[in-house]
C-alpha cells in the first residue's frame, strides 16, 4: 500500500462520488509555464550559476594503455564554469573491452572521491581480457574539447555520441504531461563533471525507439517517448504515476534501429552505474544525463539482437535467480483481511470454489498497531501458526509482508523487540548529529535500518528468525522499501526529544471504502456490486457515457518506425563501505533540482542528510536502500532455510538486484488503463533482468468490477508472478466473488499450471545466459511495424498473449506474426489461425477468454494434468505438446530440477526435435526426472496415421486420438521415461 493513495482518495475532496479514477494530480516542480518557455532550470543554490553554456569541458593531457589492454584518458579541465557545483579539474577515463560485445567506460574524478556504487551492491562484471580488436564495439575520442563516440563494427553504426556538432540544442521547452517543463530546455552539451552536477549528452537517430529507463509508467507504453521524456532517477512511494519518478532505478536503455539493407533490427543497450539522483532527458536527437554526484560509470552492449541486449546487460550486472516453482502458482492477497480467521475463510472459499490456491497472503494487518515482527490481537501466534501449518499440510504457501520501517515504541509483551535490540547493536539510521534519525510510517514514529552497519544484518537475521519460530512462511514481502516516510525529515534529534517534538505522525489508514470504479462502471446508477449485468440489463456505460482505456491510445494501430559469474549465495555480511566517504555540501538543496515530482528530495521518504554507518549519507545512496534490504533479506532467508530457493517480492530496486528478488508493478488502479500499462511494466522489468513481475490483478486502489477483474485474472495468468491484491475496504475482488470471474480464473490457471515447465525453462535461461522469458515481438520477429506493440506479448519465442483491453468488448484485433510462414495454433482448441494475408487480425474473445496460441514449429513440455497445486500438478507427470510448422518440423527444450534447491546442482536439458513423422529427445544433464511421459500431442499431421510407435514398439490404437478438423494425433498413457532418449514415429 501506499500513502499518497489514502491521502488522495480520503482527504482531498472528491469532485463526485461516481466518477471513473481520475489519473492523479501532478506536482511537477516546473509547472506554470504555459507557454514555451526558454528558462533552463535554476540552481537551488545562489553560489552557483544554473548556466551549462558557460561551460567548455575538458581536454585530453595525455593518454596510456591500460594494465588489461585499454585505455585511459587523462583529462584536465577547459575552464572553471561552476553551473551547478564545484567543477572537478582532473579526471580519468578508463575505457576496458570486457568482453567482445562490452565496453566499459569510466569517466570519474582522480582524486575518488566521487560516491561509487559499492561492489556489494552490484559486484562488478567479470571480464574476457578482449582486446580493441576483437571487440563488437570501437571507442574513439576527439582531444579538445574531449569528445568519444561509440561505434558497431558490424554495421558502422555510430551508436553513442557525445561530439557536440551532431547533437541538436533546444532552448524553448516542451511539454510534458501538458506543462510546459524547463528541463526539457537544452541549451549546449558539453561534458561536466562537477562534484554536484554531471552533465553528459550524446546523438540519437530521429525517431530513435528507446526502452528502458525506469521504473516508469510512461504515457507512451512501452516505447519511451523519445521527443518529450524527462526521466527522474529517485525512488520514491507513490501509486503508479504515469510518466514520473516511482519505486526503482534502472537506468538503463537498449535503442532499437531498423536497417532496410539486411531487413534486420539492430540494437544496443547504454547502463549508467550511478546511484545518485538523476535526470535522464529525450528530446528528438538527443539523450541528456545529469547527475546529483558520483561517476559517469558507462557499460555499452553491442547486441545486435533485442535478446542479445537483454542477456549481455543481465550478464553485467548479474543473472536472475531461479524461482521456486511454487511460486509460479495463483497469489492471493488483499489489505484488510483482519484476523486469522478471516484470511482461513478465504483460503476455505477458494477450495470450494475449486479455484487453485497455491500462496495466500497477508498485508499489514498481521502486526499490532503495524509494527513490525509484532502480533495484532487477531493474529495470535498459536492460531497464526496454525493456520500456516495447515496451508503448508494442504501443500500451499504463506507470505507475510515486512515494512521498511521499524516501529520506534514497542511493548513488553512483544514476541521480539526489534527497535530495542537495534539501538543496543546501534544500526539505525542516524541524524547528521547522531542521534537516532526518526520518521513516520504506519506505526506512527519509526526508525529506518542502516543497511551499511556491519551489524544490521544480524538484527535482521534475528527478527526473521523469532517471527518464523511462530510464522513458518515460505517468502517474504518487501514493501515501503524506497524507504517510505510520511513525514518530511526526523522528528527528534539531540536538541528535539522525542516527547518534545511537534511532528505529528499522519493516519492513512482508510476510514471508509474507496468510491471509483473501472471506466463505464456508475455505481450511483448500477450499485455497489461490480457485476456485469444487474437485473438484466448491463452495467457498462449506464449514464449515457461509455468510456474507453485511455492507455491503448497507440495500441492496434500499428506504426511503422523509421528510424558467468557466480553470485554467491549467503556471502559477505558487511557490504564494503568507500575507502572515501564523500561529504555532500548542499545535502537538502543540491544546486540543480532533480524533476523528483515528490518535490524536495526528502519529501516522503528519509531525509538525504540521513547518515549510514560511517558517515555516509542518504543523498548518494537514497537509490540503493531498497537493493541493501533485499540483498540484506537473501541472506536472512538462506540461513533460515540453507538450501532452498529464496522467494522475496519487492517494491523499491535498483539495477542488478534480479539476482536476489522478485517485484510486482506496485499500487495501481482498478481500471483497464492500469490493466493495459501492466504489460510494458513486466517487458520494462525483463529487460531490466528482474523477470519474476507482475501486477496487483484486478487493480489495487478504486474498487474493481467483474468485467476488469475477469479480464485481468487471464492476463496475469500469463505473466510470471501472478497476485490478486486489493486495497482496505475496497469491493472484495477474490476470484470467487462473481461466477464468471471464477470460471475465467480455472481455465487460465489450468493453462498457467500446465505451461510451468515451460516457465521454469525460461527461468533456467534466465539464469544461465540472462534471456528475458517475457518479450514484446520485436524481439522475435525483426519488423519496424511492431516496435510499439506492446498490447500483446510473447513468452519464451512460442506462446503469443493477446488480451482484451477494453470494456464491453468481445473481439480484438492483434498482431500475429506471419514471417517465413511462421502461423499460430490456438492453445485450447488447436485451430490454426489464418494469418497467411495479413498480420493484423481480429479475434473472437467474449468475456472469459484470452488468446493463448502456440507458434508453429514449436515443442513444448508442459504438465500432463493441472491440479490444484503446483505439488499435485507435478505429481501428475508430463506431457508433450507439439505444433509442426508447414514442413512437418518442430523443435523446443526444456530444462527440469526439483523446482526448489539453491544453488541448482543437478539440471536436465531435453531437446526436442520433430521432422519427418518422427519426434525425438535427447535428454542432457544430471536430474533424474521421476515423473512419466503421459500424454503426446502432435499438431499439424493431416493424415490419420495408420502406425505410430514409440522406440519402434507399436502404440496400440486404443492409446491414439486423432481428429481431422485441426490434424491432432493425441497419444495417451505413454508412460515413458524422460530421463533416457527415444523416438516417436507415425505414419
Ligand atoms: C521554470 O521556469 C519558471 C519560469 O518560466 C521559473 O519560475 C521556475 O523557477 C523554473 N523552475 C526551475 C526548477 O528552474
Ligand atoms: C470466522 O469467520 C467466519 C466468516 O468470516 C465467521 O462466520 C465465523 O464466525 C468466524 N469464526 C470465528 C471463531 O470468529
Amino acid at each position: 500500500m501506499r500513502w499518497a493513495t489514502t491521502f488522495a482518495t480520503f482527504i482531498l475532496p472528491l469532485a463526485s462520488i461516481a466518477r471513473p479514477v481520475s489519473e492523479y494530480i501532478l506536482h511537477a516542480r516546473d509547472i506554470g509555464q504555459t507557454t514555451p518557455g526558454s528558462t533552463p532550470v535554476l540552481s537551488q543554490q545562489a553560489a552557483f550559476s544554473g548556466d551549462v553554456t558557460q561551460c567548455k569541458g575538458y581536454y585530453v593531457d595525455h593518454t596510456a594503455p591500460s594494465s588489461s589492454g585499454g585505455l585511459l584518458v587523462y583529462l584536465t579541465l577547459l575552464d572553471k564554469c561552476s553551473a551547478y557545483g564545484n567543477d572537478i579539474s582532473y579526471l580519468t577515463v578508463s575505457v576496458e573491452y570486457e568482453t567482445s560485445t562490452r565496453l566499459h567506460v569510466h569517466i570519474y574524478d582522480n582524486d575518488i572521491h566521487q560516491y561509487q556504487v559499492p561492489q556489494y551492491v552490484l559486484p562488478r562484471p567479470s571480464s574476457d581480457d578482449c582486446s580493441q580488436d576483437k571487440s563488437d564495439l570501437k571507442f574513439e575520442y576527439n582531444s579538445n574539447p574531449f569528445e568519444f563516440w561509440i561505434t558497431r563494427k558490424e554495421d558502422n553504426a555510430v551508436l553513442f555520441d557525445t561530439r557536440s556538432k551532431n547533437i541538436p540544442t533546444y532552448d524553448e521547452s516542451i511539454q510534458i504531461q501538458g506543462n510546459y517543463s524547463n528541463y526539457t530546455v537544452l541549451p549546449s552539451h558539453p561534458l561536466i563533471v562537477e562534484d554536484q552536477y554531471l552533465q553528459l549528452s550524446s546523438a540519437l537517430p530521429n525517431g530513435a525507439n528507446i526502452y528502458g529507463l525506469g521504473e516508469v509508467i510512461a504515457g507512451t507504453g512501452y516505447r519511451r517517448n523519445e521527443s518529450a521524456t524527462v526521466q527522474t532517477f529517485w525512488t520514491r512511494d507513490v501509486g503508479d504515476p504515469v510518466d514520473e519518478n516511482m519505486y526503482g532505478v534502472h537506468p538503463m536503455y537498449m535503442e532499437v534501429r531498423w536497417d532496410e539493407q539486411p531487413k534486420k533490427l539492430m540494437s544496443h543497450g547504454v547502463f549508467l552505474l550511478n546511484s545518485n539522483g538523476m535526470d535522464v532527458i529525450l528530446r528528438d536527437g538527443v539523450i541528456e544525463y545529469r547527475a546529483i554526484g558520483g561517476t559517469f560509470d558507462f557499460y555499452f552492449f553491442s547486441g545486435p539482437s533485442p535478446n542479445d541486449v537483454a542477456s549481455q546487460y543481465a550478464q553485467a550486472v548479474g543473472f536472475p535467480q531461479v524461482m521456486p516453482e511454487w511460486s509460479f502458482g495463483f497469489h492471493l492477497c488483499r489489505w484488510g483481511y483482519t484476523s486469522v480467521n478471516d484470511t482461513r475463510t478465504t483460503v476455505t472459499r477458494m477450495r470450494e470454489a475449486g479455484i487453485p490456491l497455491e500462496v495466500q497472503w497477508n498485508d499489514i494487518d498481521w502486526m499490532r498497531a503495524y509494527r513490525e515482527f509484532q502480533f495484532d490481537q487477531n493474529y495470535a501466534p498459536d492460531e497464526y501458526k496454525a493456520f500456516v501449518d495447515e496451508l503448508h499440510s494442504m501443500n500451499q504457501h504463506y507470505i507475510p509482508i515486512i515494512d521498511a520501517a521499524i516501529g520506534y515504541l514497542y511493548n513488553d509483551s512483544d514476541v521480539f523487540d526489534v527497535y530495542s535490540r537495534g539501538h543496543e547493536l546501534d544500526v539505525w539510521m542516524k541524524n547528521p548529529d547522531g542521534t537516532e534519525y526518526v520518521g513516520a510510517v504506519w506505526p506512527g514514529f519509526t526508525v529506518f535500518p542502516d543497511w551499511f552497519n556491519p551489524n544490521m544484518q544480524q538484527v535482521w537475521t534475528e527478527a526473521f528468525y523469532n517471527l518464523s519460530q511462530v510464522v513458518d512462511f515460505d517468502g517474504i514481502w518487501l514493501d515501503m522499501n524506497e524507504p517510505s516516510s510520511f513525514v518530511d525529515g526526523s522528528a527528534t534529534n539531540s536538541t528535539i526529544p522525542i516527547e518534545d517534538t511537534t511532528v505529528v505522525p499522519p493516519n492513512y489508514t482508510p476510514q471508509a471504502p474507496p468510491v471509483d470504479f473501472p471506466e463505464g462502471y456508475w455505481p450511483n446508477i448500477s450499485g455497489y456490486s461490480g457485476n456485469v449485468t444487474v437485473n438484466g440489463t448491463l452495467t457498462y456505460g449506464q449514464n449515457g457515457t461509455a468510456p474507453k482505456n485511455t492507455a491503448l491510445r497507440r495500441s492496434y494501430t500499428v506504426e511503422i518506425q523509421q528510424a558467468k559469474r557466480n553470485n554467491g549465495g549467503s556471502g559477505s555480511t558487511t557490504p564494503d563501505l568507500p575507502s572515501y566517504i564523500p561529504e555532500i555540501q548542499y545535502v537538502d538543496e543540491p544546486p540543480y533540482p532533480i524533476r523528483n515530482q515528490a518535490g524536495r528530495l526528502s519529501a516522503k521518504t528519509v531525509s538525504p542528510n540521513a547518515t549510514h554507518y560511517g558517515g555516509l549519507q542518504e543523498y548518494n545512496v537514497h537509490n540503493l536502500w531498497g537493493t541493501m534490504e533485499e540483498l540484506a533479506t537473501h541472506n536472512t532467508l538462506l540461513d533460515l532455510k540453507p538450501g532452498r530457493r529464496p522467494f522475496m517480492v519487492a517494491r523499491s530496486t535498483f539495477a542488478g538486484i534480479g539476482r536476489k528478488t522478485a517485484h510486482w508493478l506496485g499500487d495501481n488502479y482498478s481500471t483497464f488503463a492500469y490493466m493495459k500499462r501492466a504489460i510494458q511494466g513486466v517487458l520494462q522489468f525483463n529487460l531490466f533482468g528482474i523477470p519474476m513481475v507482475g501486477p496487483d490483478t484486478c487493480g489495487f486502489n478504486g474498487n474493481t468490477d467483474e468485467e476488469l477483474c475477469n479480464r485481468w485474472i487471464q492476463l496475469s495468468a500469463f505473466f510470471p508472478f501472478y497476485r490478486n491484491h486489493n486495497t482496505k475496504l475496497a469491493l472484495s475482488q477474490e476470484p470467487y466473488v462473481w461466477d464468471s470471474v471464477r470460471d475465467a480464473s480455472i481455465k487460465a490457471i489450468n493453462a498457467r499450471y500446465a505451461m510451468l515447465p515451460y516457465w521454469q525453462t525460461l527461468f533456467a535461461k534466465a539464469a544461465e545466459y540472462g534471456a528475458p522469458p517475457v518479450v514484446p515481438l520485436f524481439h522475435e520477429f525483426a519488423n519496424p511495424s511492431y516496435l510499439s506493440v506492446d498490447s500483446q506479448f510473447l513468452i519464451g519465442s512460442s506462446i503469443l498473449v493477446t488480451p482484451v483491453l477494453q470494456p464491453n468488448e468481445s473481439s480484438v484485433y492483434g498482431v500475429f506474426p506471419n514471417d517465413n510462414g511462421v502461423f499460430w495454433v490456438d492453445w485450447w482448441t488447436h485451430t490454426r489461425l489464418d494469418n497467411s494475408k495479413y498480420d493484423n487480425v481480429s479475434i473472437d474473445l467474449p468475456l472469459g477468454e484470452i488468446g493463448v496460441h502456440v507458434r508453429s514449429g514449436s515443442v513444448l513440455l508442459v504438465y500432463d494434468q493441472p491440479e490444484y497445486t503446483v505439488k499435485e500438478t507435478r505429481d501428475g507427470g508430463y506431457g508433450l505438446l507439439v505444433v509442426l510448422d508447414g514442413k512437418g518440423y518442430a523443435e523446443g527444450d526444456a530444462k527440469v530440477d526439483d523446482g526448489d534447491s539453491y544453488p541448482v546442482t543437478e539440471l536436465t536439458c531435453l531437446c526436442f526435435t520433430a521432422s519427418a513423422g518422427k519426434l525425438t529427445s535427447t535428454p542432457e544433464g544430471n536430474y533424474h526426472i521421476d515423473g512419466q511421459l503421459n500424454t503426446i500431442t502432435i499438431v499439424g499431421v493431416w493424415n490419420r496415421p495408420s502406425k505410430v510407435s514409440l522406440n519402434g514398439k507399436g502404440i496400440d490404437g486404443g492409446q491414439i486420438e486423432y481428429d481431422e478438423s485441426v490434424g491432432r494425433v493425441k497419444i495417451r498413457d505413454v508412460g515413458g521415461n524422460l530421463n533416457g532418449e527415444w523416438t516417436l514415429e507415425w505414419e
